[in-house]
């Protein structure tokens, strides 16, 4: 009776997220300056409340009672990260926010037949016993896992005590389900203010904006998506999600043109190479100016 509850549970979960998510168009509105609107904030908060569907703590003990075995005898091994002159070579990061879903698989799938790594922003509450498995495989195959919080709220609306429950709950749950300890934030809708410095700063995360905005959740065309991420420029963060099935029908178009210039796909630590990105501290590519620097001073 319990595994039939839980597994309505898991059935409707990715289905009121995506409804959530659609609606409030998560849109990662505001590029790297990291401010959000007045207007983007009202009408996150109408169209998306923060609801506590799950408990972190529970979601992770049922993850991983499911997968007998894990974490302990079965560890993931990841391959060891790339040594990339991104200085020297043309890099791109491409990063996909507000998985893991349904589509996931299929984006591994492509970014293998290239031989591409990327970097996948994840939101807690979409982390369910199928969607668990693309975490590992993201793992097991060289991608990087970061925490886009658990479950999407603008955090500069938060409390600092609400803001660390949403990064460490998505830890919390990402740890147990792959063993992996995420070192990049990506704040949702880029809205990040001090108290959010500060708490990323605590859980160990670096915020990571980025500098091509694909506004895929805006525009379902994947031939526009391709034609924006294919805009990158060396050393380039490029947003984009793998909740929209016109991005994913995007990603073979765009890793072949972006393949033709002679770019290499990197997460965004290769991206960065030896340079240590500090928790708490805002990065948003290599290509431009850096954001930080320049509205802080
Ligand atoms: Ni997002």
């Amino acid at each position: 009776m319990a595994v039939v509850r839980i597994g309505v549970l898991w059935l409707s979960l990715p289905l009121t997220l995506s409804m959530v998510l659609g609606l409030s168009g998560c849109g990662e509105v505001r590029a790297p300056a990291g401010e959000i609107h007045k207007d983007d904030v009202v009408r996150v908060r109408k169209t998306a409340p923060v609801r506590r569907a799950v408990d972190p703590e529970q979601l992770a003990a049922r993850l991983i009672a499911q997968q007998p075995g894990w974490p302990g005898d079965r560890p993931l091994v990841a391959p060891r990260r790339r040594s990339i002159r991104c200085k020297q070579v043309k890099c791109v990061a491409l990063t996909f926010d507000d998985g893991p879903f349904d589509y996931t698989g299929k984006v591994l799938d492509m970014l293998a037949e290239h031989h591409a790594k990327a970097t996948f922003f994840v939101v807690g509450q979409m982390v369910n016993p199928q969607t668990s498995l693309f975490l590992r495989r993201m793992v097991s195959e060289g991608h990087e896992l970061g925490n886009h919080s658990w479950d999407h709220p603008p955090l500069t609306s938060l409390s600092h005590d609400a803001v660390r429950g949403q990064l460490e709950h998505t830890q919390q749950v990402v740890k147990a389900v792959t063993g992996a300890t995420m070192r990049l934030l990506r704040p949702p809708y880029g809205a990040t203010d001090a108290k959010v410095a500060e708490e990323a700063e605590h859980v160990g995360l670096a915020q990571i904006l980025w500098d091509v905005d694909t506004l895929d959740w805006r525009d379902r065309d994947s031939s526009v998506v391709a034609r924006r991420a294919s805009d990158a420029r060396p050393g380039s963060i490029v947003l984009m999600h793998d909740i929209h099935k016109s991005t994913v029908d995007a990603v073979p178009r765009l890793l072949s043109e972006l393949q033709v210039k002679g770019y290499t796909f990197v997460t965004v630590s290769e991206l960065y190479g030896t340079q240590v990105l500090a928790p708490g501290k805002r990065y948003a590519g290599e290509a431009g100016e850096d954001e930080n620097d320049k509205k802080r001073s």
